[in-house]
């Protein structure tokens, strides 16, 4: 525990689709591609970030569903390789979503992630990255317990601010009762398309939302990010070249530089 700044990263934001498992498997690729040891968790029963970092979910016999009930099951034995170099991945299977429910009625259940974040486990990586469910219920709740930062992607195409407060409002709580170490690192503006007016508006917006920060980046719509899970891999090592992976190479230069 303690670790520096940003180390442990929780991806959060109750609304689904805004770009959350897209940006814990970049941000991931992109600090690793920088030459940092990276672990992603995927906390989300829906399995999008172990698919997409190319784990066949079938091939999962134990993952974070074990890991989050069972206090045997230690996080290091259900990590995997994944196919880029310096990425590894604790993967997830629909039982986690069964492991939820188990879960409320463990004592510490707030706390179920955070002790099985080890000095042992921590030491060998630079970063963990959770990617959170599009819920505000347990799982996403242990992800903010376990972590020094947490970043919003926030969809530039729908209004989506009033989510985004009811979050900012639990993250409060959080800070106040449970991790006074977590900090807001960041709204993430994600499938923006400079050329509506509604995406420009809801840039402005954020920036209006109040005193949190904004990363400078801007993840915009391309078609190339919705391609890369399909190969297993985040979009720095599916296309290097592309815009895309250099808004993301730039999301990690400006998440390192918090720590
Ligand atoms: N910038 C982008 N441009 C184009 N497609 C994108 C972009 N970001 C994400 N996508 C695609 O949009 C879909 C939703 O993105 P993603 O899965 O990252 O959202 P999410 O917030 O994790 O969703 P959920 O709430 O269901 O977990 C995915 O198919 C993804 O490939
Ligand atoms: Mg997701």
């Amino acid at each position: 525990m303690g670790g520096a700044l940003g180390q442990v990263i929780a991806i959060a934001n109750q609304k689904g689709g805004v770009g959350k498992t897209t940006t814990a498997i970049n941000l991931g690729g992109a600090l690793a591609a920088m030459g940092h040891r990276v672990l992603c968790i995927d906390l989300d029963p829906q399995g999008n970030l172990t698919v997409g970092l190319g784990i066949d979910l079938n091939s999962v016999e134990r993952g974070m569903a074990q890991v989050m009930i069972d206090p045997d099951v230690p996080l290091a034995s259900v990590i995997r390789q994944t196919k880029t170099k310096d990425l590894d991945v604790a993967p997830t299977t629909i039982e986690l979503s069964a492991a939820e429910v188990e879960l409320m009625t463990a004592i510490g259940r707030e706390m179920a992630l955070r002790d099985k974040l080890v000095p042992d486990l921590i030491e060998r990586y630079s970063h963990i990255v959770i990617d959170c469910p599009p819920t505000l219920g347990l799982l996403t709740l242990n992800a903010l317990v376990a972590a020094d930062g947490v970043i919003i992607p926030v969809q530039t195409q729908y209004y989506a601010l009033k989510g985004v407060a009811a979050l900012l409002k639990i993250i409060k709580t959080v800070q106040t009762r449970l991790n006074p170490r977590l900090a807001v690192l960041g709204l993430l503006p994600t499938f923006y398309d400079s050329r509506t007016i509604l995406g420009r508006d809801m840039l402005d917006s954020l920036r209006d939302l109040g005193d949190h920060q904004i990363f400078r980046t801007v993840i915009r719509q391309s078609v190339k990010i919705g391609e890369a899970p399909t190969a297993g891999v985040p979009i720095t090592v599916y296309d290097a070249r592309s815009d895309a992976a250099k808004s993301f190479m730039d999301l990690a230069k400006e998440v390192a530089s918090a720590r």
